[in-house]
């Protein structure tokens, strides 16, 4: 055994034990925007409430998560990356039982509101603080796998919440909602715990002046034969950030329009096609469809988990082969002809009959498998890419806060927009009430999709393969993106 390969095998555990707690903050994440799918039906008994409600409810947590992604970066930056996650675990601990044992609907607001806190500052901190401490030659891979485990977390609640759903009228009925969020308190203690005892990054301690102390962190994480390299290039880096400090508004000049345009933009594509209305709301689409009870519906929505999965993992190895743009307009493509057959299946309910059941799974398993493979890697992508190095942390900080603005909007308006596109006559009734026909919200988000081919063949640049360097050099030529 040369000297070498001991610190080598001593860091890849690290490295993997980084990696594995990193992971449970991408699957709380997943699971906490997730489990609200399962809970609701069984919540909006308990509590007698309606639709509105249930908008008030979800879009609470995305709110909260709003302000979480808007506030941490500077606390980030003032107390470090490593106290930030673990406040972050303990609200996800709180937040998980206080909903969980949310007395009336108004104080499950608040406690998805205070969750969504903890959601918003993971989905900023945790790939930043896998970005900072794992060593440059698998950065990339550990930051993607980011988005898979998004999309695990999501799935793993949905089996959750299928183990405590109950059938219709088993006693405890009304309550079963309320394990389905308190056990999110298990993956939230693993994190807290987990990272107590990792360190500090690199790069932050570096940043305060603690040379030493980043020294001792990089000796534990990095190939040993890199630590000088690797200091020297961050003090570089920082003087480089501190010569450029960057303002809000320096995003806003004009040769920084377009990757600003394409950035919102791809967030606007990435939401307004709906997504979410299944990720958080299919049991209740499935219902809609005929499914009998709660927990058939729920049983229905996993394969929904289970593909949003398996396509992202695919897309994982097809974004850096095949191309962005071409994933973008065959995703967005099929996502608009899933939504078109979709709003046709309820359109003509009456004529379909119980075939509607099957026919809404399948298009909806047709539509997620699409959004896995172009828009939900694509936007994370896209977002981290089109910005030059200076401005690339405020840039994708603006993108990831359209995504949550924009999901909190969709979340908020489906149950309206379904009601107000409902064609008289068309009305699904459920136990008396009148849930109207999403038939036109479906064809309503079509219509975004189709909006968003013709502002992708402008705008979607083909960013594969192409270094920072030419990206920017292309905007300052003010180049048109489609020519990148
Ligand atoms: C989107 C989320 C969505 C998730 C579904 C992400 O890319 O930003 O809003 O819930 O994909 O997998």
């Amino acid at each position: 055994m040369n000297s070498a390969s001991v610190p080598r095998s001593r860091n890849r555990l690290l490295v993997i034990v980084i990696a594995a707690i990193a992971s449970t903050g991408g699957l709380l994440f997943g699971f906490d925007t997730g489990v609200i799918s399962g809970a609701i039906p069984y919540f909006q008994q308990r509590f007698g409430i309606g639709n509105d409600w249930v908008e008030l409810i979800t879009t609470a947590g995305l709110m909260g998560a709003v302000l979480g992604a808007l506030t941490c970066g500077r606390i980030a930056d003032v107390i470090g990356r490593k106290k930030v996650i673990l406040g972050a675990a303990l609200v996800f601990i709180v937040g998980a039982l206080w909903s969980g044992f949310a007395p009336d609907a108004g104080m499950l607001i608040a406690a998805r509101f205070f969750l969504g806190i903890a959601i918003g500052v993971s989905s900023f901190a945790v790939p930043l603080y896998i970005a900072e401490i794992s060593p440059a030659r698998i950065r990339g891979i550990l930051v993607s796998l980011f988005q898979l485990l998004i999309t695990i977390g999501i799935m793993v609640s949905y089996f959750s919440d299928l183990a405590f759903a109950l059938p219709e009228g088993a006693p405890g009925y009304a309550e079963c909602w309320r394990p389905m969020f308190s056990v999110g308190v298990i993956p939230a203690l693993i994190m807290f715990t987990g990272m107590l005892f990792l360190p500090e990054t690199p790069r932050w301690l570096i940043s305060r002046g603690r040379e030493a102390e980043c020294r001792s962190v990089l000796a534990r994480v990095e190939d040993p034969a890199l630590i000088e390299d690797e200091i020297a290039t961050m003090k570089g880096e920082i003087a480089l950030d501190r010569g450029n400090r960057v303002r809000w508004r320096d995003v806003f000049q004009r040769w920084l329009r377009t990757p600003l345009i394409i950035a919102v933009g791809i967030m606007f594509v990435q939401q307004f096609t709906g997504i979410n209305t299944i990720i958080y709301y299919s049991p209740k689409i499935f219902l809609m469809s005929g499914f009998e009870g709660a927990r058939a519906a729920i049983l229905a929505s996993i394969s929904v988990g289970v593909v949003n999965v398996l396509f992202t993992i695919l897309a994982l190895f097809l974004v850096d082969r095949i191309g962005r743009r071409r994933l973008y307009f065959a995703g967005v493509g099929g996502m608009v002809i899933a939504l078109l057959a979709l709003g046709s299946c309820f359109a003509f309910q009456a004529v379909l009959g119980d075939a509607v059941k099957q026919l809404t799974v399948a298009l909806v398993l047709v539509y997620c498998a699409c959004f896995s493979l172009s828009l939900g890697p694509l936007g994370w992508v896209i977002i981290s890419e089109v910005f030059p190095l200076r401005i690339r942390g405020t840039g994708a900080s603006i993108g990831s806060l359209s995504c949550w603005l924009f999901n909190a909007v969709v979340a908020f308006t489906f149950f309206k927009i379904v009601r107000a596109l409902t064609m008289p006559g068309s009305e699904i009734v459920i136990r008396g009430e009148n849930l109207g026909n999403p038939a036109g919200a479906f064809w309503l988000y079509a219509l975004v999709g189709l909006a968003g081919l013709v502002w992708g063949y402008f705008f979607i640049p083909e960013t594969q393969g192409k270094s920072l360097e030419r990206i920017e050099e292309h905007w300052r030529n003010g180049m048109s993106p489609r020519h990148l």
